[in-house]
């Protein structure tokens, strides 16, 4: 039998056979689309009970080991939606910067004074920058500028005393010879934050290159970055490009602020490029990976057709894996398997180029010098090779009614198996789906699974892999999410996702790797088709400014108080509440738990967390060990609604709080607050 079953079992209230049965339902019928407000707790229906509850008890069975914490549980998953790269993780602030966004249109780029601008295609930099963007400036004159301007990612964000990076290729029309003016101003045009001068444009194609200091202004973002000139003529514009300084100073790298929340997650690993964003809805709208590295004037960019805008793929695969190094992460690559959304499958011999590009891929990440892709990646700038262990074949492909993905996938396993028999191979199909879609002909490593379900849900489903066979593959959950709140989760959302994880962690033997999604979201202009594709999305910020949601908060805590042994847990009496929505009425519980030990240190990290919005009084016995220190540290998030959240205006509204704990032992009752999520460190010998 499996060990972790002595937890599983044991989560639910042992006192009533009708209990455990309602409970049995609940999980059974566990449905999507529950919103908390069709819920009644129990304890709030009978708003006066006969008899108090009883006090749940809770075993914490510190001589039995149940099973060993995956060391690598707690990972992030990230691909373009919500404006997470361009206009998000990616440092570059001018949107549009190769003018491909629209065939014909200068979307995002306005005129300065007597300007007019246009889209050229008989003036390319290159056959992957195959247009640029035409300035009329033959009125201009001294006292009357022409130009062009950029309001980035909803803003152009000022800081205090900064550097800018300024870059583009531009090349004069005979007769001009400039000079431009570059600058960051006031939308209203009334204040220049910064400004330089670049004396001579030439008649050829050239970049140029110039830095704009701020002074000690204040911070904003409601600013324009503008290129003009007081000189008449003409010159063309290609890959303007404007970087703030950027997370260990990379060239062409990440935003500071977003890379400093996710690196106090301690993330183990990232999963890249998708998500939808890998597969795209026509297969030209794939992430091609050979198109996004070298130098990002060679990158074609691509329509992002998944979630509707355009990438220039600046943020490529070399920079995916500088991002894992960066957090010291490792990377789980998903690779393309040959299905986009809205195309025909590839399937067969046809299928073959996209296996040996999947090849070609893994050798760039892991190859040596002496490898033609190795050799690529050296000079590309990276000398070292990147740890690899996993591989994800494909993304979703229960979507691929066609049934082809078995064989699709056995394709893939058996090149990739072939040639790097140590790798780790994902399908992307799981028990939640059809026998008929997942892969039978191969055994995978292991199965993505992916939840996307509201508070009562994510409850309601807390004990799914309590029972699953240990078997069969490996699960990784690789997008996950209580879906409660926008454009951030909010705390119902972080409970959801809290009882949720207790399950992952409790039975994280089978579970080795788990990721939320979607990591960002842009919230400048959350209409759906502005900055915003996906609601409730971990991470939020605009042009200036980031912040984490409780949910974000309440992985931090997960991810950074974990021992490395799972302990065998008893129950009794934990409290349940009545859910009304579909599938309804069932019991569902409203207290989740699971205790893991560090086994060098001895102490237990005891998580608990109380969904309901009354305090719960909870009676822990801790055997199998000799003593139980009585003061400890507990980390605590609590709110006084579960609709409380963090917002740009309120970042840290909902956080955690770690304080000292007295009059703990090895028997001892606890008030855990009112939705709260707990974590008691507990000093045992
Ligand atoms: O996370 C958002 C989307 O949800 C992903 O792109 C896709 O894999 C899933 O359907």
């Amino acid at each position: 039998m499996n060990p972790n079953r002595i937890s599983a079992r044991n989560n639910f209230p042992q006192t009533s056979p009708l209990r455990q049965l309602g409970l049995f339902i609940a999980l059974a019928c566990a449905a999507t689309g529950l919103l908390r407000a069709q819920t009644t707790n129990s304890e709030t229906t009978n708003s006066v009970p006969a008899t108090p509850p009883p006090v749940p008890v809770l075993q914490i069975k510190a001589d039995q080991v149940a099973a060993k914490v995956s060391p690598t549980l707690y990972g992030l998953m990230t691909e373009d939606i919500n404006f997470a790269l361009e206009g998000g993780l990616y440092a570059e602030l001018i949107r549009n910067r190769t003018f491909k966004a629209e065939a014909t249109n200068a979307v995002y780029w306005n005129t300065v004074g007597v300007g007019s601008i246009s889209i050229d295609a008989s003036t390319p930099l290159n056959d992957a920058l195959n247009v640029s963007l035409k300035l009329d400036a033959t009125q201009a004159a001294k006292n009357s500028p022409a130009g062009i301007a950029n309001g980035g990612f909803w803003g152009i964000p000022v800081k205090p005393k900064t550097t800018y990076h300024v870059s583009f290729y531009a090349r004069a029309a005979d007769g001009f010879s400039g000079p431009l003016n570059v600058n960051i101003q006031s939308a209203d045009g009334k204040t220049v934050f910064a400004s330089a001068k670049i004396s001579k444009i030439t008649g050829g194609w050239q970049k140029y290159e110039t830095t704009l200091t701020t002074k000690n202004v204040a911070a904003s973002k409601d600013n324009l970055f503008t290129l003009t000139t007081t000189s008449p003529g003409a010159i063309w514009f290609q890959q303007v490009s404007l970087f703030p300084p950027t997370y260990k100073n990379r060239p062409n790298g990440a935003r500071p602020d977003l890379m400093e929340l996710m690196a106090a997650m301690h993330p183990a690993f990232l999963r890249f490029p998708g998500g939808d964003f890998l597969e795209g809805h026509r297969l030209d709208h794939h992430f091609d990976w050979k198109k996004t590295i070298g130098d990002i004037s060679q990158r074609p960019g691509h329509m992002n057709d998944a979630w509707g805008y355009w990438t220039t793929d600046g943020f490529g695969l070399l920079e995916f894996l500088e991002w894992c190094e960066d957090l010291n992460m490792q990377p789980v690559l998903a690779l393309y398997a040959g299905y986009s959304k809205n195309t025909n499958v590839i399937q067969g011999a046809e299928l073959q180029p996209y296996v040996q590009d999947a090849l070609d891929e893994i050798e760039y990440v892991t190859g040596d010098a002496s490898t033609k892709w190795g050799a690529q990646r050296i000079k590309d700038g990276h000398p070292a090779p990147f740890p690899l262990t996993y591989v994800e074949i494909g993304n979703e492909d229960f979507f691929d009614k066609s049934g082809s993905y078995d064989g699709r996938f056995a394709q893939f396993y058996d090149a990739i198996k072939a040639k790097y028999p140590q790798l780790q191979i994902i399908s992307t199909v799981g028990f939640d789906h059809p026998a008929a879609l997942r892969v039978h002909s191969r055994k995978p490593d292991l199965i993505d699974e992916h939840f996307y379900k509201s508070e009562e849900a994510m409850e309601a489903q807390a004990n799914l892999y309590d029972q699953r066979s240990r078997d069969g593959s490996k699960v990784f959950v690789g997008e996950w999410a209580t879906r409660v709140g926008s454009p951030t989760p909010d705390m119902a959302g972080a409970l959801g996702d809290a009882a949720w994880m207790c399950g992952m962690e409790r039975n994280s033997d089978l579970v080795l790797i788990s990721s939320y999604a979607p990591l960002f979201v842009n919230v400048s202009d959350l209409a759906k088709g502005g900055s915003m594709q996906w609601r409730s999305d971990l991470l939020g910020y605009d042009a200036l400014t980031s912040y984490g949601s409780p949910s974000y908060y309440a992985q931090k805590m997960f991810s950074n108080n974990h021992g490395d042994e799972i302990l065998a847990t008893d129950s009794q009496d934990i409290p349940t509440y009545t859910q009304t929505g579909r599938g309804g009425p069932r019991q569902v519980p409203s207290l989740f738990f699971d205790a893991t030990r560090d086994s060098q240190s001895g102490t237990i990290f005891l998580k608990i967390v109380n969904r309901a919005g009354t305090p719960q009084p909870v009676h822990l016995k801790i055997s199998g060990v000799n003593k139980v220190e009585p003061a400890a540290q507990s980390v605590v998030m609590s709110a006084s609604s579960p609709d409380d959240t963090n917002s740009i205006k309120e970042p840290k509204k909902i956080i955690p709080v770690t304080a000292s704990v007295n009059g703990l032992g090895a028997d001892f009752t606890h008030d855990f607050p009112p939705y709260s999520i707990s974590i008691l460190e507990l000093k045992a010998k």
